[in-house]
């Protein structure tokens, strides 16, 4: 198979290679040069900023190295300029023919030019992971939705992907909830909304625990006689996950998010004695004030308790076994862990201890900050936990109403169609815009701006597009662009071309980072620059040949739009 490289990765290659034959044998070991695209046009298509970091160790001023690439780099096949700026950097600009050739490769180029970096390596992407017996909460949502595009993200550059939903389905609650649902339950209640009720019945008893020392007392008992295997509980038990599942998996399927496994930490219960045995064998165990812990006060990370004072194990013991096992049958190179921010310090200690356990592979918490919803967003929100299928309506229901304006003539099955790729689209790419790491507010208009950074800006974008396309069709019936010899004349079709190109960069450095905004502003930026292409050059008007490329060019912006989209989790409809 044909190895694909980025332009960016090319050009560094080749300024690896320069500075390799002006400076033989005195290049840092760990060195790697590294070219980028540049913030303003004026300076060119892709810069290197190498020459300053590189003075040292070469004991020369940085335009002097800088001089050197640029000479040694002149005549190269695929730069018209390349140029020496300010006090060492340099500045490329590719020639048109080399990037026209480039661009027309990516009409048969396998996967739109994203470089297959994962090829033979696993990745485990843990998320989504809600809790049995509660509702999704907004940090399960964003979780379901980041973790969802970095699975796809991985899967398009060639990783193999194992996508885990650690269910939340084991633990010191099902004591509480088994004494629940045996005394406060309402029948008609769990029928019409099983986990709702569940999670009533679960905070009824909670707060009678509180009240109530023999409800505490027997809702412990009830804990010890399920981890005893008794067959009533253990039959309630499977009866909740159940449940949960069943109302977890119609989301997920409105989501379009599907899981290779769903291992609950219940599967790692047998495991956990061993985790024990392990730490002891270590020496890392602990006691202190009756419980098991590890001692993490070194790395300035406190204790982490392995098993509390009344012999029960903890969520890091059951991480533990979780990586063991995970690491045992899939070899990841990489295991991604996608939750809230209130869970890095769980995942530093867990992760320290792991290493200290002799844990090789390459662990990351990819956490993400709380979305805030404002009052008026929502109405059915009960304090922090809102529905996540009601957002999910009302998203499609905003969606619809748009829809019914701005197509009436689409059929109304079309229209529901459309409002449900709009609706789900809007609420994932609200999320997956944003940096993860960044506190943001969700608003509606922000969410269904057609004018915005926003699902529909891009996928309107997308179905203006298809539409041109399918009047070219109509109007030329004959026409055959993939004929027609491709070129990108205007500065402005050599802008959208170099765009184009750029998706496999895009897609890198969004999977790379565990960032899918960097993809997410990638595809906007795209769409925008294919706004003022469509408002400023004729294409149906333009003279034969030129037309027929220019029909090459759109429809390559199309297609990147909708693998891109679809790397979001994204539905990009033809019309909208
Ligand atoms: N169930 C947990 C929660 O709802 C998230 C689990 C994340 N994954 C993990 N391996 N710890 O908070």
């Amino acid at each position: 198979m044909q190895k694909i490289t980025t332009i960016d990765q090319e050009l560094a290659q080749a300024v690896h290679l320069s500075l390799e034959n002006a400076f033989p044998g005195v290049l840092p070991e760990d060195f790697q040069a590294s070219v980028m695209r540049t913030a303003d046009p004026r300076h060119g298509d892709y810069q290197c900023n190498d020459c300053m970091q590189l003075a040292k160790a070469l004991r020369q001023a940085p335009r002097g190295i800088a001089e050197k690439i640029v000479e040694e780099l002149q005549g190269h096949p695929a730069l018209a300029k390349v140029e020496l700026a300010g006090p060492g950097f340099i500045n490329f600009t590719l020639s048109s023919e080399w990037l026209t050739e480039r661009v027309l490769q990516l009409e048969t180029l396998e996967g739109r030019g994203v470089p297959a970096i994962g090829e033979g390596q696993t990745v485990v992407v843990d998320y989504s992971s809600p809790n049995v017996a509660k509702p999704m909460h907004i940090g399960h949502i964003r979780s379901t939705v980041i973790g969802n595009a970095l699975d796809r993200l991985h899967r398009a550059c060639g990783y193999t992907v194992i996508a885990d939903n650690h269910l939340g389905d084991w633990g010191t609650q099902f004591g509480l909830i088994l004494m629940g649902y045996r005394n406060l339950l309402d029948k008609e209640a769990l029928e019409a909304s099983p986990v709702a009720e569940l999670e009533r019945v679960y905070v009824a008893s909670y707060q009678k625990s509180k009240e109530d020392e023999t409800w505490l007392t027997a809702a412990r008992e009830e804990l010890v006689k399920l981890q005893a295997g008794d067959e009533e509980n253990l039959a309630l038990w499977k009866k909740f996950v159940e449940l949960s599942l069943l109302e977890f998996n119609k989301i997920y399927a409105r989501l379009d998010v599907r899981f290779d496994l769903e291992r609950g930490e219940s599967f790692y219960n047998d495991a956990l004695p061993g985790i024990l045995e392990k730490l002891t064998a270590a020496g890392l165990l602990e006691e202190s004030e009756g419980a098991q812990i590890v001692n993490l006060e070194e790395e300035k990370l406190g204790v982490c308790i392995v098993q509390k004072r009344d012999g029960g194990f903890n969520y890091a013991t059951t991480d533990l076994a979780t990586v063991f096992s995970r690491v045992e049958e899939f070899s990841p190179s990489t295991i991604l862990y996608v939750t809230d921010e209130r869970q890095q310090r769980h995942f530093q200690q867990f992760f320290h201890v792991a290493k200290k356990l002799g844990v090789k592979t390459n662990l990351e918490h990819v956490w993400f900050g709380l979305m805030r919803l404002p009052e008026a967003t929502f109405s059915t929100r009960e304090g922090n936990v809102i529905k996540l299928e009601a957002l999910l309506d009302e998203a499609e229901r905003r969606a619809l109403e748009m829809v019914q304006s701005s197509s009436p003539h689409l059929s109304p099955e079309t229209q529901q169609a459309v409002a449900k790729a709009v609706g789900i689209g809007s609420i994932k790419y609200a999320d997956l815009s944003q940096n993860p790491q960044s506190l943001v507010t969700f608003t509606w208009e922000k969410a269904m701006a057609l004018d915005g950074n926003s699902a529909p800006y891009l996928q309107y974008a997308h179905a203006r597009i298809r539409s041109v396309l399918d009047k070219y069709a109509a109007q030329f019936p004959e026409g055959k662009p993939e004929e027609a010899p491709f070129q990108l004349i205007e500065p402005l079709e050599r802008e959208l071309g170099l765009k184009v190109a750029r998706y496999g960069e895009a897609v890198l450095s969004a999977t790379r980072n565990y960032r899918p905004n960097l993809l997410a502003d990638y595809l906007f930026d795209l769409a925008q620059t294919y706004s003022t292409y469509h408002q400023s050059i004729p294409f149906l008007r333009a003279e034969p040949g030129v037309r027929e490329s220019r029909m090459r060019l759109i429809k390559l912006v199309a297609d990147t739009l909708t693998d891109g989209l679809n790397l979001l989790g994204i539905e990009a409809p033809n019309r909208i």
